[in-house]
């Protein structure tokens, strides 16, 4: 049993994988918070990491982003970003992870003072420090806070103008519910006539209908979550003939109880029906586990075999922004690697 346990960790470690869905600002670990409070004389309302850690017991999306702004906080100078980017990317190496599209949103800082330049000048510091030390390869989508509606959102991208060259798609994230994507148009619009590749939340919290509206009013390329098609028969088979990618985050959707259970999480009917599923973390630092973790207990949970999984890997490279060739050769490379390591 356990050497069983230790062969599939082994496997899931070394083969190659893609994140598509990890916001930057979710992998804030509580000590890194503290170091960073202190340092910029920000006031946490937790006296110690056991009382942050303590605070990470959601019962909504709405209670984790309460949170998740709040300690986004402490990140005040250029130098916090880079530090906690390099973090993310670090744990990404751990994990056998070798390319990443990071979510990350510039409002979030924006609206409390802290310049697009600087947030943003920080996280391109990570990445490109992390490409120095792991050769890991990553690009940045800026996200939409779409509780601040669609005239803020397109404040944001007129900002971010002068940085496109370094961001390579727009995403729509926060609270689902009240703020659906048909709402987001013009901004998805204008985003896509500047260059930017298209990506949105939906069907995290939200229903069906949501994820449609996504990919019919917004046009996006990827859903973001995307699990409540499980309860819309057409809408799986529309995915499935398209091959749109979903992006899923199984620890995240049980942290944030919009699956029971994670033995009871939609991802193997979607994988079994021929939609294009990946396995992401979505905010690391608080739902529970970087990517490995994410994999590794959603094929215990799901009984997904070493093919699944690689089916799976072979996905997270087949829906990202890559050139053809670089997802062709890394697909290639997982299917030799799993070939090697059957059995
Ligand atoms: N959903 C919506 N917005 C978010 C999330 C999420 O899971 N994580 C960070 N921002
Ligand atoms: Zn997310």
């Amino acid at each position: 049993m356990l050497d069983s346990q230790n062969d599939l960790d082994d496997f899931i470690r070394g083969l190659p994988k893609a994140e598509l869905h990890m916001h930057i600002e979710g992998s804030l670990e509580p000590e890194l918070m503290f170091r960073l409070a202190a340092r910029n004389g920000v006031k946490l309302p937790y006296r110690s990491v056991e009382e942050v850690k303590a605070a990470y017991d959601f019962d909504s999306l709405q209670s984790f982003l309460d949170l998740y702004y709040m300690a986004a906080g402490v990140l005040i100078r250029r130098e916090d970003f880079a530090a906690l980017t390099e973090a993310y990317f670090d744990r990404l190496a751990e994990d056998g992870g070798v390319y990443a599209e990071i979510f990350f949103d510039p409002q979030t800082h924006t609206a409390r003072g802290v310049s697009m330049e600087t947030a943003l000048g920080g996280v391109l510091d990570g990445i490109a420090a992390a490409e120095q030390r792991h050769g890991i390869k990553s690009k940045v989508i800026i996200c939409c806070l779409r509780h601040l509606g669609e005239a803020e959102g397109l404040r944001m991208l007129s900002e971010a103008e002068p940085f496109l060259d370094r961001i390579v798609g727009l995403g729509l994230d926060s609270s689902e519910r009240d703020f659906p994507p048909a709402d987001f148009k013009r901004l998805f619009t204008a985003a896509r006539a500047q260059g930017l590749r298209l990506v949105a939340h939906a069907g995290e919290e939200g229903p069906a209908a949501f994820v449609r509206d996504a990919l019919d009013v917004l046009a996006v390329e990827r859903v973001d979550h995307g699990i409540r098609a499980i309860d819309d028969p057409e809408l799986i088979e529309r995915l499935t003939k398209n091959g749109t990618t979903l992006t899923v985050c199984p620890l995240s959707n049980v942290r944030l109880r919009t699956v029971k259970a994670l033995h009871e999480h939609p991802l193997r009917r979607l994988f079994e029906a021929g939609v294009k599923v990946t396995i992401n973390s979505d905010d690391p630092a608080y739902f529970g586990g970087y990517l490995h973790e994410n994999y590794r207990a959603t094929a215990k949970a799901l009984d997904l075999t070493k093919a699944e999984l690689a089916e799976i890997a072979a996905n997270s490279f087949r829906g990202a922004f890559l050139p053809d060739e670089e997802k062709e050769a890394w697909v290639a490379r997982i299917e030799d690697y799993a070939r090697r390591h059957q059995g």
